[in-house]
């Protein structure tokens, strides 16, 4: 087993990553508080996880509530149902959430493990690559609203993360591909090195080789514990990881939450970033096909939905969390491991790039 730490003063936090380990009550254990226990879980993976970990915690007064799957269902509505169980079973400040599942799961759970009586200890215990490599990682929590993705939400770190590589074996394709975007993302943006090993070690990835899981989870979660630990509430350098979000949640929004999954948006974003950098003059063309090429080897989509319109994007990308006073702030690139911030794009080009990425057949 390996541990990272992300350092954050006195939120700091390990992530555990190995395999098996999920099973260890001695690791989990120390990080609890209290004598209970809510384990939320989503409904594809209660089947495989949760009677193990209520073995493992049964030391504890451990209740579980197992949440409908997907995107759709990450609404404030959702969390109410956690209240509703912490309420009933009159657990107190002094109790533990633990989030078993994807990025949804985390998401919901931590945010009410942040709101629940102001505050209470959260574990994030991610079984999707998605979750091992981002969203478990960092401490941002929340849910969407119909007019934006992750709109309401709140930094709350967890007390740890454990990633069980083991958990990766059952993981459907569609969300392991979905999973490796954002582990692409973590080469686009400062690790051009990582990102040619992805495009060699691609094929092994996709059969699940369990050494190169392990290795790609390691370095995604090495890279954020950095980032995250130099930029906690995203002033500066945390809005880097969100290459390619800011097309991609407009995305996930015109399509109805869920259609595609996040990652798949994310893809076709990180190209869309990409193609406008070269339209900005600040990326060569060759980069661009580097990146497609990758995407492509990984079955992840390098264009936006058939029947999203430039305009659609243009007006979902302007509602983004990312506006700050009327202006728009974008990840584009410079290189392949060269990102950079900028709300100094030229946003009439932006509008012409969107109709000829989105309207021209
Ligand atoms: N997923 C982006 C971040 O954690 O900042």
């Amino acid at each position: 087993m390996k541990s990272l730490h992300v350092e954050l003063g006195e939120r700091s936090y390990p992530i555990y990553i190995g395999s098996g380990i999920v099973h260890q009550p001695d690791l989990l254990n120390q990080h609890i508080s209290g004598t209970n226990v809510l384990i939320v879980a989503d409904e594809n993976t209660a089947g495989h996880f949760l009677q193990p970990l209520l073995a493992t915690l049964s030391a504890f007064n451990c209740q579980h509530i197992t949440l409908p799957a997907g995107e759709a269902h990450k609404t404030l509505d959702t969390v109410s149902t956690i209240f509703d169980v912490l309420m009933r079973e009159r657990f107190d400040r002094n109790c533990t959430l633990i989030a078993l599942g994807g990025g949804v799961v985390g998401d919901i759970c931590g945010f009410a493990a942040a709101a629940y009586q102001r505050g209470v200890t959260f574990i994030q215990i991610p079984t999707t690559l998605l979750a091992q490599v981002d969203s478990s990682v960092g401490g941002k929590t929340g849910v969407n609203h119909p007019l934006g993705k992750n709109m309401i939400g709140a930094f709350h770190q967890p007390a740890c993360v454990i990633a069980d590589m083991s958990t990766l074996q059952t993981l459907p394709e569609r969300e392991l591909k979905a999973g490796l975007a954002e582990v692409i993302k973590y080469g686009l943006i400062d690790d051009a090195e990582f990102f040619h090993w992805l495009g060699d070690n691609m094929s092994g990835l996709l059969a699940l080789a369990a050494d190169k899981l392990s290795y790609t989870v390691n370095r995604c979660c090495e890279n954020k514990a950095r980032i995250v630990a130099a930029d906690e509430r995203e002033n500066g350098q945390r809005a880097l990881l969100n290459l390619g979000h800011t097309f991609g949640h407009a995305i996930e929004n015109a399509c109805g939450y869920g259609v595609w999954l996040h990652g798949e948006a994310i893809a076709a974003g990180m190209c869309l970033a990409a193609r406008f950098s070269v339209r900005s003059g600040c990326l060569q063309a060759d980069s661009v096909r580097q990146i497609e090429q990758v995407l492509i080897a990984t079955g992840l989509p390098t264009k936006p939905p058939e029947q999203m319109t430039g305009e659609q994007c243009h007006e979902l990308m302007y509602r983004d969390k990312k506006m700050r006073d009327n202006l728009l702030t974008l990840v584009l690139l410079n290189g392949i491991g060269e990102s950079f911030l900028t709300n100094k794009f030229d946003q009439n080009l932006l509008k012409d790039f969107l109709r000829t990425e989105f309207d021209t057949p």
